[in-house]
């Protein structure tokens, strides 16, 4: 046998022996066909108690109006700056719209550090920092002494009842700054601006990342109506019918819905199906208890997920010569894109063996096979699970429309979306066999939210100034 032929026996023969130790192990982890569906209705049951005003203020998934009743037209324009704070990255961008001939936006992007420090310490030193990074942006492109307007990306729940205010209800993710959590975000900035005394911004809009996303997909595809983040985070929002929220006076037309998706579980309805590992992932974190199905589906915590399966597996002697590594007691040591490649179908087992030494970890061949296959079925249940909650959203709206067949589209953004090399296919299979009437487009966003917050502040500005005449 040539060794290519020898390295493939090797590992089918081990791959059987190993999976099958291990399978039952990570029964737990896999999802039935009834379970998916079954979850999908839990799903559209939340999100009918979140639009019920008398369930609201004890809903999990909170479902909040946006204020944001249209997608773009094509008519908005201007100069503008876009703030995007909570994702992956904290950007500062300048966005022109233009209406020369056609419609054409332009970029200027300028990626800031957020030390930890800044997310953990006071909220005032964080929007001093975020202040600080803007005069910065400005100096350099020389636009100090113009007031131009602002589109802030704040990708946290915030409760709105205008464009141009959020109260952060609960910090999620990576950030907990103090004496943030109850306030108005755009008033905090508000008072960190003043206090520089170096230049003056219009803040129109606070727009989470998920109606940001569904703007820019919109301004390319008048048919997307849902907008979906699976990166740090995960979230969804789309376009609901107002008689539908009830939270919200009026009865005609739509809005954008922030539905903040990640809570989804935290009353308990997904106990069943969770895990000693999810569970451990969750009391480890900054918000023990919440976001309990963003911590089964978004890329901060998937790899914790694994880490944990990993500790759990040496302890019963799978693996790693069952000795527990300091690396394997680091946590977040598995980025999603540590995931990402050690999935990717192209590559061998001895460069997943190589990705594993590179982390610290000293694996023998037996163990790269264990370790890729924790992998994917934790990304597998990922994908399921976004997909069952993709398809309550793209079959409420079927039937709000009063349809017995929707095509729409979804506007994603997110590294893990982006980067896993079997996420999508997963996620989106999901979506078609839960909802079958409805045919879904997925739409990658090319320039994050930044775009989509320009066209909301052009649509605020707009408005205020018909408020105005
Ligand atoms: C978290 C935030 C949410 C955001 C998502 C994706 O779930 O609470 O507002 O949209 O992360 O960034």
């Amino acid at each position: 046998m040539i060794a290519a032929q020898l390295l493939a026996y090797y590992f089918t023969e081990l791959k059987d022996d190993q999976v099958k130790k291990i399978d039952k192990y990570l029964y737990s982890m896999r999802l039935s066909d009834e379970t998916l569906l079954d979850i999908m209705t839990r799903f559209r049951q939340e999100m009918q108690n979140g639009l019920s005003r008398d369930f609201n203020p004890t809903a999990t998934v909170k479902m909040l109006p946006t204020f944001v009743r249209s997608i773009p037209d094509g008519s908005e324009k201007g100069d503008f700056i876009a703030l995007d704070l909570g994702g992956s990255y904290f950007r500062i961008l300048r966005v022109k719209v233009s209406h020369e001939k056609r419609q054409t936006v332009q970029m200027e992007t300028e990626i800031y550090d957020t030390p930890e420090d800044y997310m953990h310490g006071s909220g005032t030193r964080l929007f001093d920092h975020v202040a600080e990074c803007l005069g910065d942006f400005m100096e350099k492109r020389e636009i100090k002494d113009k007031k131009l307007p602002v589109g802030f990306t704040f990708s946290f729940p915030c409760r709105q009842s205008k464009l141009d205010e959020g109260y952060l209800i609960t910090w999620t993710k990576r950030f907990k700054a103090s004496g943030v959590e109850g306030a108005d975000v755009v008033q905090l900035l508000n008072k960190a601006i003043r206090k520089r005394g170096e230049f003056d911004l219009d803040i129109v809009a606070v727009v989470n990342d998920t109606v940001g996303t569904m703007m820019t997909c919109a301004y390319e595809d008048p048919n997307c109506e849902i907008g979906l983040i699976v990166g740090t985070g995960s979230n969804a929002c789309y376009m609901e019918e107002m008689r539908n929220i009830e939270m919200v006076e009026g009865d005609q037309g739509r809005m954008c819905v922030n539905m903040e998706w990640g809570a989804f579980g935290d009353n308990g309805c997904l106990d069943d199906i969770r895990t000693i590992y999810d569970k451990a992932v969750d009391d480890f974190s900054l918000n023990s208890g919440k976001q309990r199905y963003e911590k089964m589906i978004s890329g901060m915590y998937l790899g914790e997920i694994v880490r944990n399966i990993l500790i759990d597996f040496t302890k019963r002697g799978f693996l790693f010569r069952g000795q527990i590594s300091e690396a394997l007691k680091t946590r977040s040591i598995f980025e999603t894109k540590f995931l990402s490649q050690i999935e990717s179908d192209r590559l061998a087992l001895l460069q997943v063996r190589t990705i594993l030494q590179q982390l610290g970890l000293d694996s023998t061949c037996d163990d790269s096979i264990i370790v890729k296959t924790v992998c994917g079925a934790v990304s597998r249940r990922a994908a399921q699970l976004c997909g069952a909650g993709m398809a309550a959203v793209v079959d409420k709206i079927r039937e709000n429309r009063g349809l017995e067949h929707l095509d729409i589209t979804v506007g994603v953004d997110g590294t893990l979306y982006k980067l896993h090399p079997h996420f999508s296919k997963v996620m989106h299979q999901t979506v078609k066999d839960l909802a079958p009437k409805c045919d879904v487009t997925f739409l990658l966003s090319e320039d994050g939210s930044g775009k989509g917050a320009a066209l909301i502040t052009a649509v605020g500005c707009r408005l205020r100034d018909a408020e105005h005449n």
